[in-house]
């Protein structure tokens, strides 16, 4: 079931005269701007990335030639505006309010009845229920339906003109879709929240820590720091998303209200948050939030609580607000994701590549449902910037599944005898002596690292990594059995997990003939991983998932691979050459030869998959997985649909095509009920991918 391709008039040829060049320019500008829309706002592209570079480099070239032809809404006027000294102040014609909160069940049936009581009426009313994005509240001016101004809340009625950077964030509309309801001029001031994902969080940090910069605290930091940028090039490599929720004045369209405002508003080319309900009766909007706090931790971005709204714009103008807030909205927050606890001590653990992170040992407080006893510091650099010390009162923050770490310390609280953190001088391993490398600028990298190629901790991690579910994905051999089998010398390298023998591994404590037998067994299944998986399952430095994905599609066999030179490496798209230099480092490197030759003897089997371009049987679906699965791994399961084709989404939405569900399978299905979307059990999800 291949996606319907838009017919693509590709010509590679710049038009020499004007009026071809303007035409083609529209062409180009439409074309991209729907590739644009169906990837970021849809995520659900028609297109390939090269083919969409193909038409982008076109575009250039012709605006290039012909510069007066280049308008604001041209998908290259997202990128390349210069830096501005200051950010200007903007008036907003409508003050950006806040919201008051609601604590409780009971707080949200008060706001119902004073709502009634106001309006005195005992007419039922229905509200949108929203979830409240985490980010930062922005509006956008749109004139005649192209982008002219864009700000930040401020105090409410002067915000910061924050344009430029607005509009580097692929899901805002440059123009707003043709619409019935857009005709004649106009002007409409749209309202939502800029984020940065889960995801792009991780990511963003990882790359500041690498490259010597303070970490953000949370996403919403992260969203807000990098909006106002002054140099919105910093700004457009930055992951923002952005969703919207509404205009300043509802009363400018036809829609009645919110609900149906934002159906008109998907229809101009925004993204709607799919998570927003018409709720009946205040019942309705309870039970949404129950369904809110369960899929919480597995959305993509942070969210922390749900927006109430009266849905009528009849009676939102009747109620009117105060002057803080709106008398026809509420804020419900979720539980607080942060607490106060004591930082007692600090530990150093040593990862994969060497890296020693500090760990924070906690007083074990409550956040939202959790014990945390432990917390990242990162690094440090982090620490010296937060000034902890051991014995502070510490605010700890978890959001989403981020890993919960140590936010700043109370220093109010301070007795005076705190103590003051070091990191250790020796691997608290292999006692080799740490160091921080120097990068090309000769600042420090933030890392402090243990280079020692021998330490035991770096080679259990290495196994660990090996055996793990992003690696060979060895069902009975994680974290606890290797290193059972490490202390009991069983195993020093990878290659040694497959000499294994039954008697040696029924002898172990807690071991059994069964048990033994069933670990012999995954790890003989293993041999025919795909190639990408064994690459990455490696942990050469540089090559994760997808960089492993593109070896494979580029060498048929890890012969070839291996005998690839650095100069063949940086030819491939998508890799560079540090990402070549590390490969080849790793491939030549005699004991990592002798391993491999090792493995293939014992009959690894290095397999490419099937034809990455072809029409594969399960092309053109998407699949979510929701509780747990039992004859397969769930990232196995995820790996079979990938091999035949097919997408996996963290998240239900209306794209989604089979929603596979298993044991104690969560608010995904709930929701996927509610979308009406294909339900299959493991039996019927198992048929398929063995077609
Ligand atoms: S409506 C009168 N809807 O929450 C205020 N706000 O205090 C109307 N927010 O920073 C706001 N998600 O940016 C609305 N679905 C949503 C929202 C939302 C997040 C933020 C908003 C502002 C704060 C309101």
């Amino acid at each position: 079931m291949a996606k319907k391709v838009r017919q693509l008039n590709l010509t590679n040829t710049i038009p020499s005269d004007f009026k071809s060049a303007q035409k083609r320019i529209q062409a180009l500008k439409e074309e991209l701007s729907f590739h644009s829309y169906r990837y970021y706002v849809k995520d659900d592209p028609v297109i390939s990335d090269s083919e969409y570079d193909r038409l982008y480099q076109e575009l250039i070239a012709i605006e290039a030639k012909f510069p007066e032809l280049i308008t604001p809404d041209s998908p290259s006027q997202r990128v390349g505006s210069s830096p501005v000294s200051e950010l200007k102040a903007v008036e907003h014609h409508f003050p950006m309010l806040s919201l008051d909160n609601a604590f409780s069940e009971d707080d949200l049936y008060k706001f119902e009845e004073r709502a009634l009581r106001f309006l005195k009426t005992d007419e039922p009313i229905s509200y949108m229920a929203e979830p409240k994005l985490d980010g930062l509240a922005v509006e956008i001016v749109y004139e005649n339906g192209v982008l002219v101004q864009g700000s930040t809340r401020g105090d409410g009625r002067t915000g910061e003109d924050i344009t430029s950077n607005l509009k580097t964030i692929p899901s805002i509309p440059l123009r707003l879709l043709p619409h019935p309801e857009l005709s004649g001029p106009h002007l409409l001031e749209v309202r939502g929240e800029a984020f940065i994902t889960l995801e792009g969080f991780r990511i963003l940090n990882a790359q500041r820590s690498s490259a010597g910069e303070p970490l953000f605290a949370n996403p919403r930091n992260a969203a807000a720091g990098s909006l106002r940028q002054l140099d919105p090039s910093i700004t457009a490599n930055r992951p923002l998303d952005f969703f919207i929720y509404g205009l300043s004045d509802p009363m400018k369209l036809p829609p009645q209200g919110q609900a149906a405002l934002l159906q008109s508003l998907d229809g101009f080319g925004f993204k709607v948050n799919p998570h927003a309900k018409l709720c009946p009766t205040i019942q309705e909007v309870i039970d949404h939030y129950h369904f809110l706090l369960n899929i919480r931790q597995s959305l993509p971005y942070d969210i922390d609580g749900m927006v109430v709204k009266i849905n009528s714009f009849d009676l939102q103008q009747r109620l009117g607000s105060t002057a803080r807030s709106p008398r026809w909205a509420i804020a419900f927050k979720f539980p607080s994701t942060q607490a106060t606890t004591i930082l007692k001590d600090v530990t150093f653990g040593v990862g994969r590549t060497g890296a020693v992170t500090p760990v924070a040992i906690l007083e074990p407080v409550n956040i939202g449902g959790a014990t945390i006893s432990r917390a990242t510091l990162h690094n440090e650099d982090e620490i010296k910037r937060k000034d902890l010390r051991i014995g502070d009162y510490v605010l700890v923050q978890r959001a989403g599944d981020v890993i919960p770490e140590v936010v700043k310390p109370i220093a109010e609280k301070r007795t005076g005898r705190e103590v003051t953190i070091n990191m250790p001088v020796e691997c608290p391993v292999c006692q080799h002596r740490l160091s921080r490398r120097k990068l090309k600028d000769n600042k420090l990298e933030a890392a402090t690292r243990c280079e020692n190629p021998g330490c035991p901790a770096k080679q259990l991690r290495d196994l660990i990594h090996f055996t793990g579910k992003a690696g060979m994905d060895i069902e009975g051999l994680g974290i606890k059995v290797v290193e059972q089998l490490v202390e009991n010398d069983l195993v020093k390298d990878i290659a040694d997990i497959f000499t294994l023998k039954e008697e040696e591994l029924a002898a172990l404590p807690g071991w059994g003939e069964k048990s033994a037998r069933n670990l012999l067994d995954a790890i003989e299944s293993s041999k025919n991983r795909p190639l990408a998986r064994f690459i990455n399952a490696l942990g050469i430095r540089h090559v994760g998932e997808e960089i492993a994905n593109i070896l494979e599609r580029n060498y048929d066999t890890l012969d070839h691979l291996m005998n690839a030179s650095t100069e063949q490496l940086v030819h491939i798209e998508g890799i560079g050459d540090e990402i070549a230099k590390s490969i080849q480092k790793y491939f030549t490197n005699e004991k990592n030869k002798a391993i491999l030759a090792r493995l293939k003897g014992f009959g690894l089997q290095f397999k490419q998959r099937r034809n990455h371009n072809s029409v594969m049987p399960l092309t053109g679906f998407v699949f979510v997985f929701t509780g747990g699965l039992e004859f397969i791994s769930r990232n196995e399961a995820k790996a079979r649909v990938k091999e035949l084709g097919g997408q996996v989404a963290s998240s239900i939405s209306s794209r989604v095509t089979h929603v596979i569900h298993g044991e104690k399978a969560g608010g995904k299905l709930a929701k996927a009920q509610e979308l009406n979307l294909p339900i299959l059990d493991e039996e019927e999800f198992k048929k398929l991918i063995r077609l």
